[in-house]
């Protein structure tokens, strides 16, 4: 995914613009680049590679300015090179743009400008709309703003862009449709980008463009109208609480490692204000005005991507358990083009971190469409996801920077437990088991706390299995989305080929994998299950797969069958896979550590897919 700044106010806008790429850099990219409107021109940098390759270059570019846009590219339409990144100028130098997105009618557009004269540089399809924009206001018959809106009119795909012109240095134009933008409202300076975390630094105030929406910067204030009529649209301001510590990774060597300590405090982050022991149920302020639809409703669908859609997994378990509503969990990549059962009577829950993925969005819109409610689940607040819900739960976990999800799906599943306690509080669930529930979630930081604890071990197990070339994650129940998160953890993180299974699916084909050089994590606490879970842990010892079993309490049992044991403490087995899954970040964490991988940005992956 793309990152996007520009910058517009009293300042050289270099160091802004470099400093608000870093902050995005999380997202993942593959190229970088930065124009400003120098003395009648445009001035622009752009090169393959990370953000201090472009400083390099910039260190020998004697040009500055204060209105300038920068752009870090994550490759669709043409390979990761200086030419193909961004920002792409038109063809007379004097507009520079820069977008996150796909123009889906590129082709027939470039075919129509080529025919106009125009001499292509590069084989984006970004190139094409500012080309587009170019000749539009080559008439010179509208401003600068103008000429881009109606460029826009003509686009069919999804866009967030910031786009500059020589002829008005004081003016800055941005866009959205399909990719978020935020703009920063400072004194006598602006900023917009994809995220609020190039903001912070210099204002909380923001205001979140919607869909088909459009601003205009200057130096004396900015106004928003829509795309498709011109019309202007008044935008509140909101404060935004981000602060800079939490988008920094202090003392630790990765995000990922901060925010897996963080749940020692983001899960209570989540939890509060929300349990009401008292009366043995929950409050969620974002759904309360919904919950008679929502009580209503014949079947629950739940739909998320990656480690998303495992917390639905686990939701499905306890919304069927608690609330006995049926759900149905499904990719939004699937949901979004089959024929479901989806009407008034139906609930539909996305759940995504960033609020921006591409499918699940995608997937809400057709619920919406079917007339379902929908509700989602969000980390980022103001997201497209959460804005466009007809309800919803924040999960409250801070910003997630590293790209492998972790404080952020443990407190998806902290909001779930929540949501399945309240609405089984309606039906029945007894005040007695929804208390065990309530008195399990008010010991989480104790349990976090010892599951991180256990670092050192883990990082022993790592090492003894960092040359496997696979790894099978298995669990019962509860436990068997936990396998699946392992398992996405380990493979996103360390490059090593993972796959969780219900453990009893084994006899199914998975033992034929297993032989000396197959590490199996096995999530076996003293459940219901536990005998059963013990028989496929012998099973796998039986063909000398090496066995790392996570387990509430260390027994003679488990010792005798595990080369691994990591103990994390005795607990109510609902909150088990809460605390279970730490352990698997951590081993993920030190098994890509060890293996050089890079940890916050792993290859190929961004943190928020809003392409399709
Ligand atoms: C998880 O570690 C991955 N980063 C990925 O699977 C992620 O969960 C997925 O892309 C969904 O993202 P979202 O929660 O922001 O929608």
């Amino acid at each position: 995914m793309c990152g996007i700044v520009g910058y517009l106010g009293q300042r050289d806008s270099i160091p802004v613009l470099i400093k608000g790429l870093k902050r995005l850099e999380y997202r993942g990219y593959d190229s970088a680049g930065i124009a400003l409107c120098g003395d009648d021109e445009i001035q622009y940098v752009k090169k393959a590679g990370k953000v201090r390759d472009l400083e390099a270059a910039l260190d020998q570019a004697a040009f500055a300015g204060n209105t300038g846009i920068a752009h870090t590219r994550w490759a669709t339409h043409g390979e990761p090179n200086d030419i193909n990144a961004h920002p792409h100028l038109d063809q007379t130098g004097r507009i520079a743009l820069i977008h996150n997105g796909i123009i889906e009618n590129y082709s027939s557009l470039s075919v129509a400008l080529k025919k106009q004269g125009v001499n292509f540089q590069t084989d984006t399809d970004t190139e094409v709309l500012v080309q587009l924009i170019s000749a539009i206001y080559s008439t010179g018959e509208i401003s600068f703003a103008e000429a881009v809106r109606a460029a826009l009119q003509e686009v069919v795909g999804a866009y967030g862009i910031v786009a500059l012109c020589a002829d008005e240095p004081d003016t800055l134009v941005a866009a959205r449709l399909g990719s978020p933008l935020v703009l920063g409202v400072g004194e006598d300076e602006y900023l917009v980008a994809s995220d609020a975390a190039p903001l912070v630094e210099y204002t909380r105030n923001v205001v979140y463009l919607e869909e088909g929406e459009l601003v205009k910067i200057g130096r004396d204030g900015y106004t928003v109208r829509q795309i498709r009529n011109d019309q202007i649209v008044s935008k509140q301001v909101t404060r935004i609480d981000l602060s800079i510590e939490e988008i920094e990774k202090g003392e630790f060597p990765h995000f990922m490692l901060k925010e897996i300590y963080e749940q020692q405090r983001t899960i209570s982050d989540t939890l509060r204000g929300r349990l009401i022991p008292s009366q043995a149920t929950a409050r969620l302020g974002g759904i309360e005005d919904f919950l008679p639809r929502i009580e209503q409703a014949r079947r629950f669908y739940i739909t998320a991507c990656g480690t998303s859609w495992h917390a639905g997994l686990i939701a499905k378990h306890l919304l069927e358990d608690f609330a006995e509503i049926p759900v149905h969990v499904e990719y939004a990549s699937e949901f979004r083009y089959r024929k479901t059962v989806v009407d008034a009577n139906t609930v539909v829950i996305a759940i995504s971190q960033s609020g921006e993925t591409a499918d699940t969005l995608a997937a809400i819109r057709k619920a919406k469409d079917r007339g379902a409610l929908t509700m989602g689940i969000c980390n980022v607040v103001g997201s497209s996801i959460a804005r466009e819900t007809d309800c919803g739960v924040y999960t409250h976990a801070g910003p997630e920077i590293g790209v492998a999800s972790t404080k952020a799906f443990t407190a998806q599943v902290t909001v779930l437990m929540l949501l399945a306690q309240m609405l089984g509080r309606k039906r029945n669930l007894t005040a007695a088991t929804a208390r065990k529930i309530t008195n399990a979630l008010s010991s989480v930081d104790r349990l976090v706390a010892n599951a991180t604890e256990r670092s050192d071990e883990i990082k022993t197990v790592a090492e003894e299995n960092q040359e496997a070339d696979n790894f099978l994650y298995l669990g019962r129940g509860l436990n068997f989305p936990i396998a699946l998160e392992g398992a996405l953890k380990c493979k996103e993180i360390s490059y090593i080929h993972a796959e969780g299974y219900p453990a009893a699916e084994m006899k199914h084909g998975p033992i034929a994998l297993i032989d000396e050089s197959m590490p199996v994590v096995i999530i076996a606490p003293h459940d219901q299950t536990f005998e059963k879970i013990i028989s496929n842990i012998r099973a796998v010892k039986s063909r000398k797969g090496r066995i790392i079993t996570v387990t509430d309490k260390r027994c003679p049992v488990i010792d005798s069958v595990s080369d691994f044991v990591i103990e994390v403490g005795e607990m109510d087995p609902v909150i088990f896979p809460l605390i279970a899954v730490i352990p698997l970040q951590i081993l993920a964490y030190h098994l890509a550590v060890l293996r050089g991988c890079n940890v916050d940005q792993p290859r190929n992956l961004a943190k928020s897919v809003t392409v399709e």
